[in-house]
């Protein structure tokens, strides 16, 4: 394929970011990626390419709709891994122009798009406005304050058509939390995307039997099925305290 022709159809297709860094997208991978959705939540198995596919948009969205793009995660440590893979991609890329500026966090384009790797809280999305694109990786366990923080920052982003689109992706952490509340209440305005070990077609099956004998079945059904699984630590079923607290369910104990 001639250069101009491989930049058309990446332009077209994020999901071509993935060829350019000699990879093939998996069909759930492409499917994230294609999708023109706003809003998308994805809730998949450890290991699985969540990380990998949103760095591949994260490119997909500085090179083709300039402008911001934020990753965050519950520390600056792990957002800092998610923006590695960025830079990996985006230098994978044989025909892209050179960054005007690159740190370890930060990355920013001649075309003005700038994307940032921050730590998951609250202040530290204070600078920033309007952006195009919120990555946030290991959703589950990021403070709750930094989704009432997030949810303003697209609303600004203006008209319906033009609104910044925001990807959260996690493995869950037990039924708490503003993740686990969007995937299991947030109604329609999400689009929902489950991958478990068993859908990865690079986790085998004799790998994931090993696995489950050595870290354990709550670990494995939290992590490797995606399930919201109650914390080991808990004295009691999250049913049973919501239960209590909710007046339709009501009193615990008679
Ligand atoms: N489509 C793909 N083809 C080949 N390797 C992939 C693909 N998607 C992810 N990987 C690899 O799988 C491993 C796990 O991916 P990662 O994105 O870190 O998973 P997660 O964030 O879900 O734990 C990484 O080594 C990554 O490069
Ligand atoms: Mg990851």
């Amino acid at each position: 394929m001639s250069s101009l022709a491989a930049e058309f159809e990446r332009a077209l297709d994020p999901a071509a970011i993935f060829t350019g860094a000699g990879m093939a997208a998996d069909p759930w991978q492409a499917g994230v990626l294609r999708s023109s959705h706003p809003r998308q939540l994805l809730l998949c198995s450890r290991q699985s390419g969540k990380s990998t596919t949103v760095a591949s948009l994260a490119v997909h969205s500085a090179l083709y709709d300039p402008g911001l793009v934020l990753l965050f995660a519950p520390a600056q440590r792990q957002s800092t891994e998610l923006f590695k893979k960025v830079s990996a991609f985006y230098r994978a890329l044989p025909d892209v122009p050179t960054p005007v500026a690159v740190t370890e966090t930060k990355m920013e384009l001649p075309n003005g798009s700038r994307i940032i790797a921050l730590p998951g809280s609250e202040a530290t999305t204070r600078g920033y406005s309007a952006p195009r694109l919120i990555l946030v990786d290991e959703a589950s366990r990021t403070e709750e304050a930094l989704y009432g923080a997030l949810r303003p920052m697209l609303a600004t982003t203006s008209t319906q058509l033009d609104q910044g689109r925001m990807l959260c992706l996690s493995t869950p952490w037990g039924k708490r939390g503003w993740f686990y509340e969007q995937w299991a209440h947030g109604g329609d305005r999400w689009q929902r995307t489950k991958i478990t070990a068993h859908d990865c077609p690079r986790i085998s099956a004799e790998w994931l039997a090993e696995e489950r004998k050595l870290v354990g079945d709550f670990i494995f059904r939290q992590e490797y099925l995606c399930e919201f699984v109650d914390t080991e630590e808990q004295l009691f079923p999250t049913e049973l305290i919501e239960r209590a607290v909710r007046p339709a369910g009501g009193p615990l104990w008679q």
